[in-house]
């Protein structure tokens, strides 16, 4: 089954052809980044107008990347929820346009659990359940997905998702957006144990985060310094920020893992691209003999080949929109 996959949730205007769910014969990504750059961070009405521009080329890229025609397709797969309402929109309005026009029925797919399924293509023996980290640049939630469409809410984030309070501490030491990245980069080289950064936690809730008071303290000690007219040590400064982080997500993740005996455990999400990240789960999961999947790289961030492989798991379980569809800026994972 061929499905044709649209994601135009926040920044990257995109398109794919995915075969059974797990096969991927095109994947085609606009990036918006440079624009929004010069303005610290993604600018919503920028983000809808690009996308409006980009939408048609990158579709008709990916199919003739995939070598395949309209009449060989199965269905059509859009991202209708969570992100910026003017830029789903456009995705879910051509996504409409073109299955009113070829028959073809429309699957609606939910952002995040199309980042989970990112992890279908790189690892294609994986099937759930399993429990699953998904931290983006809007959310950092523990999920625990007991089937391809069933999905329950562990623990999620208080405040800041982990994606944002990397992209703000990064903006305050000068980087460009999406800091994220370069923090990350930046870090390799710094001293994780150079400066002492609190470990937020929420009293009620032990699977739950919370970020915006790390990064708070990070921005404070970056101000007070400056203040002061001393040089802070930017490696070590993104080192011991990238360690509380990780630290934060892979303590609540590892515990909420014992507490349900869940031993398969799987990350997704523009974070999971973290080297320390990647590597503290690899090895937390390691030494207990626990299964531990994650997404390749050029997978970790907004893509729709994603979109694509979930999409197919959707259309098994019989969602499939009529054309009255329309786009959420919030929705729960768990639908
Ligand atoms: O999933 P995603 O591409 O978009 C959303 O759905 O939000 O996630 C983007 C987020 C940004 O905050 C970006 O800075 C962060 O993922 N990110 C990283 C890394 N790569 C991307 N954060 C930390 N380390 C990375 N290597
Ligand atoms: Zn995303």
């Amino acid at each position: 089954m061929k499905i044709l996959a649209i994601e135009s949730s926040c920044d990257e205007t995109a398109a794919a052809v995915v075969e059974d769910g797990r096969k991927v014969l095109s994947s085609i990504v606009a990036s918006q980044v440079e624009e929004h750059r010069l303005y610290g961070g993604v600018v919503p009405e920028i983000a809808s107008r690009r996308h409006a521009e980009a939408i048609t080329p990158v579709v008709k890229q990916a199919l003739t990347q995939a070598d395949v025609t309209l009449a060989q397709l199965d269905a059509i797969a859009v991202t209708h929820a969570p992100g910026l309402i003017g830029a789903l929109l456009v995705g879910v309005n051509f996504a409409k346009g073109l299955s009113l026009s070829t028959g073809l029925p429309l699957v609606p797919t939910h952002h995040l659990r199309s980042h989970i399924a990112s992890n279908y293509i790189s690892n294609p023996e994986l099937k759930p359940p399993f429990l699953c980290l998904v931290v983006s640049g809007g959310h950092s939630h523990i999920v625990m997905v007991e089937d391809y469409t069933k999905m329950k809410i562990i623990g999620k984030t208080r405040d800041d998702a982990a994606g944002e309070a990397f992209d703000k501490a990064a903006r305050t030491m000068g980087m460009p957006y999406p800091g994220g990245i370069e923090l990350d980069k930046a870090a390799q080289d710094g001293d994780p144990h150079a400066f002492k950064l609190p470990r937020p936690v929420v009293h009620d809730a032990p699977y739950d985060f919370s970020f915006s008071g790390l990064k708070t303290a990070v921005i404070n000690l970056i101000h007070n310094s400056a203040q002061k007219g001393q040089e802070l040590n930017k490696a070590d400064v993104c080192a011991s920020f990238r360690y509380a982080v990780v630290d934060c997500l892979s303590t609540n993740f590892i515990k909420a893992a014992e507490d349900l005996g869940a031993t398969k455990l799987v990350i997704a999400g523009g974070v999971s691209a973290n080297r320390l990240l990647r590597q503290t789960l690899s090895e937390e999961c390691q030494k207990r003999g626990w299964q531990f999947y994650m997404p390749e790289k050029s997978l970790c961030g907004d893509n729709a080949a994603m979109v694509g492989s979930q999409g197919y798991y959707e259309y098994l379980s019989g969602n499939i929109a009529d054309t009255d569809l329309n786009a959420y800026a919030t929705m729960s994972i768990e639908c």
